[in-house]
């Protein structure tokens, strides 16, 4: 029976006897002594063979890396001047007895230690190695502490954990669906969960009054670096409960967690509407780590002869900001041009720019490819509006609103980490905020209606007012920012009939609806109690929390970015049969 972990050992042992298990990580032959590495999950610790027990010895001398073995031995101090003190086990060693090998390896794929030459590909085709990482282990070993915290949280809060299907109907979170064909029903499907939103409101109707569940959601959707198809949501839903006190109960879930897990005191959280959030940060996700801002200048510009920026001002749906950064003129022209690049992937036509170098000379004093096109007293109240000071630049945006707002958004992002204002030491370098007071709706491309957030958000005004004026719409929803990551989003849901109908009518899907949640709409006839609440994205957290971009890193066996399992190569081709089983003839 394993006596210690290999990473538990220390002076405290010394003249114990042990017996380890773990994984050759490297094995030394220092004429006539051989020393093995052996790692478990704790940390690595050094075995030392003598030649003297011969059995042991020969065998750990054919002993490769990634070979499994069980090994017996008695700690001793290292010998003076052979201490380590980069390693946790650095003072002692274990004198090796005995030696099983328990099974070999193969030439791994790529060396534990190297695996940075190894592309991200091979890393995922072979996971298991790749989890071998200490890393890794610690990852995942985080992951698992942030699920348990969160639990105990929840659950002496009285929540109770209830899982619901994921072979089910379609709940519209936006994406497409996962759909799996049904055997015994030719023709039809299920789909897989976007999110459990729907039985988590069902549950408020049974009365469970507390529920959460840590939950699988599957979406087919564009990739990004902080998004998978498959992922988990912490979901919550509570009854005769208020905006308010979801929002508390979830910052004090995440006080709790930040604690516990990384020992960190998370700030206070903000609280900006949305309106505010695009105004002042242009995105809804807003990054309150970095200082920069968004100023609107379209009434400063509806005059001027510049048309790039007289039309959006004087177009309703346009907007004109101008953003100042501060020290930004030593940026080289070859940046700039990058980053004009750079927002034209957002849309943007162009990137206009002032540099100050001399604010005391005026407009002399000044760099821009706009400038000849401004009157100098707009150009100075423009700077002085935006706070500009030698040594700055200042970026312009105009386009439609939704066009500035991305582009500069970004760019207001970029600029941070570039010229190193966004905080990431300190108390600072976690900026929690929520973003509320959503609009119910936005008008999608093809002119249509769509949910900002899902169909079952409760307005903020009454179904007639809804049905008057659907995009005036507000919705009581509120979303949990961290560092420029949305990493929760929920709101107060509709608990009548009359205002879900409303809403399906606005989305323009009255007869779909009918058909798709007829049973929602019947359900909420028969006693639907006022409730609400959230769901953080569980990977995104620990994301976050783990320190580093890439959602892949906190999940175990994730799918790349087009989707792909590269370990079991999923998604894959099934037999003739299977299809017949299926009622599926392939086109
Ligand atoms: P929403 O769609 O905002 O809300 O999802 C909640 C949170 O889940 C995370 N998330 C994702 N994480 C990784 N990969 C993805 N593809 C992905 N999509 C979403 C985000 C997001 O904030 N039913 C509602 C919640 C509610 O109203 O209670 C919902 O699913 O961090
Ligand atoms: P142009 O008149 O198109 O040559 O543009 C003059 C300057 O304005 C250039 O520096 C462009 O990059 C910039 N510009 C063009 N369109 C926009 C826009 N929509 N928003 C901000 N700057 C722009």
């Amino acid at each position: 029976m394993r006596s210690h972990y290999c990473g538990d050992l220390n002076a405290a042992h010394v003249d114990e006897q042990v017996e380890l298990y773990g994984w050759v990580h490297r094995r030394r032959d220092h004429g006539g002594v051989i020393f093995l590495d052996v790692r478990d999950r704790t940390g690595i610790v050094q075995v030392v063979y003598d030649p003297d027990i011969e059995d042991s010895f020969a065998a750990a001398d054919s002993v490769r890396n990634e070979f499994v073995l069980k090994m017996t031995g008695k700690v001793r101090p290292r010998p003076e001047g052979t201490v380590n003190a980069d390693m946790i086990t650095g003072e002692i060693e274990v004198l090796g007895k005995t030696l099983e090998i328990l099974n070999a390896s193969a030439t791994p794929p790529f060396q534990l230690d190297e695996y940075s030459d190894a592309g991200e590909d091979v890393r995922l085709r072979y996971r298991y190695i790749d989890l071998r990482r200490p890393e890794m282990q610690e990852r995942l070993r985080k992951r698992a502490r942030i699920t348990s915290a969160v639990r105990a949280y929840l659950e002496t809060d009285g929540y109770w954990e209830v899982e619901t299907p994921t072979l089910t109907k379609a709940t519209p979170e936006g994406a497409r669906d996962y759909l799996v064909p049904s055997r015994t029903h030719p023709g039809n499907f299920f789909a897989l969960p976007q999110s459990p939103q729907v039985f988590k409101q069902l549950l408020m109707i049974s009365g469970m009054d507390k529920y959460y569940q840590i939950a699988r959601c599957y979406r087919d959707e564009d990739l990004r670096a902080d998004r998978q198809p498959e992922f988990t949501q912490i979901d919550i839903e509570a009854s005769f409960t208020s905006d308010q006190q979801v929002m508390d109960l979830t910052e004090g879930m995440l006080r709790s967690v930040f604690k516990q897990v990384i020992d960190v005191e998370l700030l206070e959280f903000p609280v900006l509407t949305w309106t505010e959030a695009m105004t002042r940060y242009g995105s809804d996700k807003p990054d309150l780590r970095n200082p920069l801002e968004l100023t609107d200048i379209a009434d400063l510009m509806e005059a001027v002869e510049f048309k790039v920026f007289q039309g959006p001002a004087t177009d309703p749906e346009g907007r004109v900001v101008a953003m100042r950064a501060p020290g930004g003129a030593r940026l080289p022209r070859r940046v700039i041009d990058g980053y004009t690049e750079f927002v034209g992937r957002y849309g943007a036509k162009g990137l206009a720019y002032i540099k100050i170098n001399d604010l005391s000379a005026g407009v002399a004093g000044m760099q821009s490819p706009i400038i000849k096109f401004l009157p100098e007293a707009t150009v100075m109240e423009v700077l002085d509006r935006v706070g500009a000071q030698d040594g700055d630049v200042v970026f312009f945006g105009a386009d439609k609103f939704a066009v500035v707002c991305d582009s500069m958004g970004a760019l207001r992002n970029e600029l941070g980490r570039d010229l190193e204002l966004t905080v990431t030491q300190g108390a600072g370098k976690w900026a929690p905020c929520w973003v509320v007071d959503w609009p119910m709706f936005e008008r999608g491309r093809d002119g249509t209606l769509t949910p900002v957030h899902h169909p079952f958000t409760l307005p903020k005004c009454s179904p007639d007012e809804l049905t008057a004026d659907p995009l005036g719409a507000k919705a009581i929803a509120y979303d949990v920012v961290l560092n420029g990551h949305e990493v929760g989003g929920g709101s107060l849901r509709i608990h009548r009939q009359e205002m879900q109908q409303a809403v399906f009518e606005a989305l323009n899907i009255g007869q779909e609806a009918e058909i798709k949640f007829g049973f929602l709409l019947d359900a909420l006839k028969l006693g639907c109690p006022p409730h609400g609440g959230i769901a953080l994205g569980l990977d995104r957290l620990v994301m976050l929390m783990a320190e580093t971009s890439n959602i892949r890193d906190v999940i175990a066996f994730p799918k790349t970015q087009s989707a792909s399992c590269l370990l079991t190569a999923a998604p894959g081709p099934v037999d003739d049969h299977q299809l017949r089983d299926l009622h599926i003839r392939l086109r």
